[in-house]
């Protein structure tokens, strides 16, 4: 498969990007090609919501956008990463998750494979539960058919004592998609 993988965290070496580099390490040792974005060190315009795009045309922003819609348009899987910001994705990837208005009826034809990993400081039942949420109803929408999902409550930083645990959950998913 061609992978996309979508990253949101500003931190290059944080806790989400350690686990995007070990999704992708074992997906890249299953054969898969991929293609990463990491979207807090790129160009990325807020969606204004002028609808010049009409949700199916050229957005009016010539940013880096264009070309990571590109390659989700010509790829199999999407694979969200994020650190957990109040409850929710980064603004950062959230910025590009918008962008896919100009391009939203070609993305839900496509049905592309998904997953989605977070990461979080806090270890409490509710800390995942608003992106949980927001993840069903983003797979529904853009139908999605979702191989799994990573949501590594308790590693806020890196080395911390769930860092283990996650990293090979990370890797073993890349590995079985
Ligand atoms: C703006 C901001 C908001 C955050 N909101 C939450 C939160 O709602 N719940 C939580 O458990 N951690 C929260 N955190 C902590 C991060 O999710 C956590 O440290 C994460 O591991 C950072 O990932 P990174 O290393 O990939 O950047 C927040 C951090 C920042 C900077």
């Amino acid at each position: 498969m061609k992978i996309v993988v979508l990253t949101g965290s500003p931190h290059k070496n944080g806790t989400s990007n350690t686990l995007a580099s070990e999704f992708i390490r074992g997906a890249l040792e299953a054969g898969h090609e991929v293609l990463r974005f990491d979207t807090a060190f790129l160009k990325i315009h807020s969606c204004i919501g002028c609808d010049h795009c009409g949700m199916n045309g050229p957005c009016v922003f010539d940013d880096d956008m264009p070309k990571i819609l590109d390659a989700i348009l010509d790829s199999d899987m999407l694979v969200f990463v994020t650190p957990i910001y109040y409850f929710g994705f980064s603004a950062q990837i959230k910025g590009a998750i918008d962008r896919f208005y100009s391009r939203n009826g070609q993305i839900q034809r496509k049905h592309l494979k998904s997953a989605f990993i977070a990461t979080a400081w806090n270890n409490d039942n509710q800390v995942m539960q608003g992106i949980e949420k927001h993840i069903e109803i983003l797979i529904d929408y853009l139908n999605l058919d979702n191989a799994g999902m990573i949501l590594a409550k308790g590693y806020g930083y890196v080395g911390a004592s769930t860092e283990k645990h996650y990293m090979d959950e990370a890797y073993r998913l890349g590995k079985s998609v």
